[in-house]
Order: structure tokens, then sequence, then C-alpha cells
């Protein structure tokens, strides 16, 4: 089932969200609507927040940009086996110099800006077995999980912007909280 996705200005978006039990209910049927929620939205990845529930999970599958033509072959064939759930996440260390990539998010339609970011990370998980992992990822993986870790501390790629980004971005945002914005896939607008 195809999920609403909360639109910028959503309070869910700026919670710290919750950690979660093998017990949460209807959990696989999440995860497989998350999944279908971001496929049909072209997204890669996509944070519970964004379907309106402050937990700790967020899905990723970046089998789309495993086709870009800037990759060398070896980042092409880690990003087309990039799929995975992440439950109850810690990022434990950043490293690496930073590194600008351009973001955007399902949840901020239409904006999007090079973001500065750590280049390597270290994350421990429990996967949808609730089996914890401890792994270390880089490049654009790392860039993905980072974005969406931010999603379940209540924190936005728009907030890592500079200042002066942020006045010129201040009216558009706006704009998306309110719905006043063409989108092809479904949203929930908190100020319409
Ligand atoms: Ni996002």
């Amino acid at each position: 089932m195809i999920l609403p996705i909360t639109a910028y200005g959503d309070p869910v978006l700026r919670a710290k969200a919750a950690e979660i039990s093998p017990d949460y209910p209807k959990l696989k049927e999440l995860i497989d609507n998350m999944y279908e929620t971001m496929y049909a939205a072209s997204g890669v990845g996509l944070a519970a927040p964004q379907v309106g529930l402050s937990i700790r999970l967020f899905v990723v599958d970046a089998t789309p940009m495993s086709e870009d033509e800037d990759l060398t072959p070896t980042e092409a064939k880690t990003l087309k086996a990039f799929k995975k759930v992440f439950i109850n996440p810690t990022i434990v260390e950043e490293s690496g110099k930073e590194w600008d990539f351009n973001e955007g998010c399902l949840s901020i339609p239409d904006i999007r800006e090079d973001v500065s970011r750590k280049s390597a990370l270290k994350i421990t998980y429990q996967d949808e077995d609730f089996k914890t992992h401890t792994e270390v990822y880089d490049g654009i993986s790392a860039r993905i999980i980072q974005h969406e870790y931010d999603h379940i501390e209540g924190v936005l790629f728009t907030d890592k912007l500079s200042p002066f980004k942020k006045r010129i971005l201040k009216g558009k945002l706006l704009n998306i909280s309110k719905g006043k914005i063409k989108v092809s896939y479904k949203m929930r607008f908190p100020n319409v």
C-alpha cells in the first residue's frame, strides 16, 4: 500500500524518533509499504517519520543510482546491491574528508542542494529479524544513510545549508508546507 509522504513543516519530521522492539505491530507490512511508497516516488531512501511514524526505522534501495555513468564499476556494483532495512540504528563514528553531494528529499520536493558531509561512517543497526549488525560504509551509500539517519534525529538536509541559501529557500519551503507545489506522488501537507 502506498502511504502519503509527510511534507516539510510537519512536526513529525522534527522529532527525535523512538526505538522499536520486535513486537512492533505489523512491522513486516510497514516495511513493505515503505518500499512501495519509496519506489512510487522514485526515491532511494525513506525514513519512518516521512510516513508519519516517529520510530527509528528507514529503508534504502540505491539500485536506480547504480546506473549513473560517473560511477566507477566498483561503486556501481556496491550501489546495485545496497537494498536494506535499518532498525534502531546508531551511527557510532563518522570519518574521512567532507565532500559535497547534491541531495534531495521526498518530503521537500523540487529542492536539490549540495550538502557537505563526511565520506565514511560506521553504523550499528538491527535488520528485519532484529539481528544486530555493525557495518562500515563510504561514498554514496554512506551519504544515503546519513540523510536517512538525520530524518530519525529530526534533521533535514536544508538545515545544513548556509544562512544565505536558507533565506533564499524560505518562501519555497513555506509553500511546500502549505501544499502549494506540484508533486507526482501522494503527500500529506501540514499547513493546508
Ligand atoms: Ni529525505
